[in-house]
């Protein structure tokens, strides 16, 4: 792994920016009444330095006992803080909304937009003058991202870290991927119940996320290529020591940030996102990227779409061997060379002028990165596979637009024609797909419809779908799937999902019929039902789907689905697109 680079070393402030323009002296300055409310509810062991001309450092802080990949974050805390210290700031810990990926009902992703718009309001309201966002779990580091950019303080990402592998009887064990596997063998008749709960004590052997190239594993590598995390860091395993000696290093980067004035909208460009693009193709990485950098994109005003993921990521080969697309975990990834040793391959990809957040370009943080375990990273000339990037499908199914990750599917299912069996909602596929009796063969596309960002709502991930126990038990192993929900970033499979406009909005997708004809053909870049136009328009969106469409009463669920965005967009709410800046709001004293 190439080491973070260096900040420099002195403990003052570097200095481009008069520390009176920082935007905490209008709470601390002056030496009227509001000053010494400010001051005084402050002073807490706190000495009278801190409030003159130092930068404010908030650290924004994820963790939570039930967001279990975050629990360490204290201690990853404690490193930024003394980092912030040593460089002349101030250090001030903000607790900000967690999502636990295993433990928040219905799904994470409903929450993700609330925990935006909670931590981009904290940040306006308070006296600071820039941020470390510390995440892990699977939407804490995109809504952390989220509401930065809406805020635009100097901010940058530490990520927790992945967690170490762990082993059961002898294999690896990776988290998520291990568990559909594991999962599907018991009812496939390979695998014992009693084995099946004994690996559970195997799996989370550390703490830090998860170490497939899940969602979280995904959003910390693509958000280094961003360039809002210190080039070389993110991956490092959470048990690493070297995670807080990167902790340190960002604390002692957030002043220089500050008194540079570099903020996301300063150095997050199109080419930013390119990076991140190029990173998420090479590394196989989690197909929820894909809502998480649009919506970014959203909040910061960079022209992304759906098709720039598929235009961009087209010619990128897959270059990392992890689970779910291949074999190795995160741990391996790290002493393989880690990130920076995988962009070294795809360098002419890169845009060459995004910069990162230590005011260089990503690309120069490539020389001599080097790739130590082949068999984990391979070289641009061998890939593990051509063309991996996420391919975007249209078709009288998907209008605007569904999403497939070519690396998770099985190669004889990229092209095939299969008759739909259609289930109107998550409850209906469990009640109905292990019944003996349920019409299904290999070659049916399972059509799950009432998952999207409004239906569900929430998006939840759910498009992978078990496949039926008696194609199990016959050895089947993968079938095509489509669906208007997400997949878990640790799943795999031939499935098509973020189908969009979602069936609850009266999308295509709710007109299908069980015995419809679906073809899918990746390579075209098509996901059609086999009806001339004409019949598809006469056809009535399913009853039975409109009835499962949640329809919340009060609360966030309702300003959810009032707001909420269709996937091909970021599922980002509609009022909370662009950005309101770092204004400081009105004195109430
Ligand atoms: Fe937290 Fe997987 S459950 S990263």
């Amino acid at each position: 792994m190439s080491e973070p680079r260096s900040t420099p070393s002195s403990n003052s402030a570097p200095s481009s920016r008069s520390t009176s323009s920082l935007r905490s002296t209008q709470w601390y300055g002056g030496d009227d009444r509001n000053g010494y409310i400010h001051r005084a509810w402050m002073r807490r062991g706190v000495p009278d330095s801190a409030f003159r001309g130092r930068p404010q450092i908030a650290i924004a802080n994820t963790a939570s006992q039930l967001t279990p990949c975050n629990m360490h974050l204290g201690e990853v805390l404690s490193a930024v803080r003394d980092g912030v210290l040593e460089a002349g700031g101030v250090p001030l810990e903000l607790p900000v909304v967690s999502l636990g990926e295993t433990n928040v009902r219905p799904t994470a992703m409903l929450w993700r937009n609330m925990a935006a718009m909670a931590t981009e309001e904290m940040l306006r309201a308070n006296p600071i003058d820039g941020t470390v966002l510390l995440g892990g779990c699977d939407k804490t580091i995109p809504s952390l991202l989220m509401a930065a950019a809406s805020v635009d303080l100097p901010s940058q990402v530490v990520p927790g870290g992945p967690m170490l592998t762990g082993h059961f009887r002898g294999v690896a064990l990776g988290c998520g991927t291990d568990v559909w596997r594991l999962s599907e063998e018991v009812r496939g008749g390979t695998l014992s119940q009693e084995d099946f709960v004994r690996s559970e004590s195997a799996m989370i052997r550390s703490k830090g996320h998860c170490n497939t190239m899940g969602t979280a594993s995904t959003m910390a590598l693509v958000t280094e290529a961003l360039g809002m995390i210190i080039p070389g860091t993110a991956g490092t395993p959470a048990p690493d020591s070297r995670l807080l000696v990167a902790a340190h290093e960002a604390g002692r980067l957030a002043v220089e940030m500050i008194m540079t004035d570099r903020r996301p909208s300063t150095f997050l460009t199109k080419g930013s996102f390119r990076n991140a693009i190029v990173a998420l193709a090479a590394i196989g990485g989690s197909s929820n990227a894909v809502v998480h950098l649009l919506a970014l994109a959203g909040r910061l005003g960079v022209d992304l779409t759906i098709d720039d993921f598929d235009r961009i990521g087209h010619d990128v080969p897959l270059l990392v061997n992890l689970q779910p697309a291949g074999r190795h975990l995160m741990d391996d990834l790290h002493r393989a060379g880690g990130l920076l040793a995988v962009l070294n391959e795809v360098r002419d990809l890169l845009d060459p002028d995004a910069l990162t957040v230590d005011g260089r370009p990503l690309v120069d943080h490539l020389d001599g990165a080097t790739i130590w375990e082949p068999d984990v990273i391979s070289s641009y000339a061998t890939p593990l596979q051509e063309r991996a990037g996420i391919a975007v499908l249209r078709g009288n199914l998907a209008p605007d637009g569904a999403l497939v990750k070519p690396s998770a599917a099985s190669p004889h299912l990229l092209r095939h024609r299969g008759r739909a069996v259609v289930f109107e909602s998550i409850e209906d596929f469990h009640a109905r797909i292990d019944d003996p009796d349920l019409e299904i063969d290999a070659d049916s596309v399972m059509v799950l419809r009432g998952c999207g960002p409004k239906g569900y709502p929430g998006m939840p991930e759910v498009s992978n779908m078990p496949l039926p126990r008696k194609l199990l038990e016959q050895g089947v192993r993968d079938m095509v799937r489509v669906c208007d929900g997400r997949m878990s970033g640790t799943a795999y499979g031939t499935v098509v999902l973020h189908v969009s406009p979602e069936s609850a909005v009266g999308g295509p997708l709710a007109k299908v019929r069980t015995g419809d004809w679906i073809v899918l053909d990746i390579e075209g870049r098509r996901i059609d039902v086999d009806l001339a136009e004409e019949e598809l328009a006469a056809r009535q969106p399913s009853e039975a789907a409109a009835q499962a469409y949640a329809q919340p009463a009060r609360g966030w669920e309702r300003l959810y689905v009032d707001h909420v965005q269709q996937a091909h967009t970021g599922a980002d709410l509609d009022f909370l697109v662009g950005s309101s800046g770092s204004a400081v709001g009105r004195e109430s004293h």
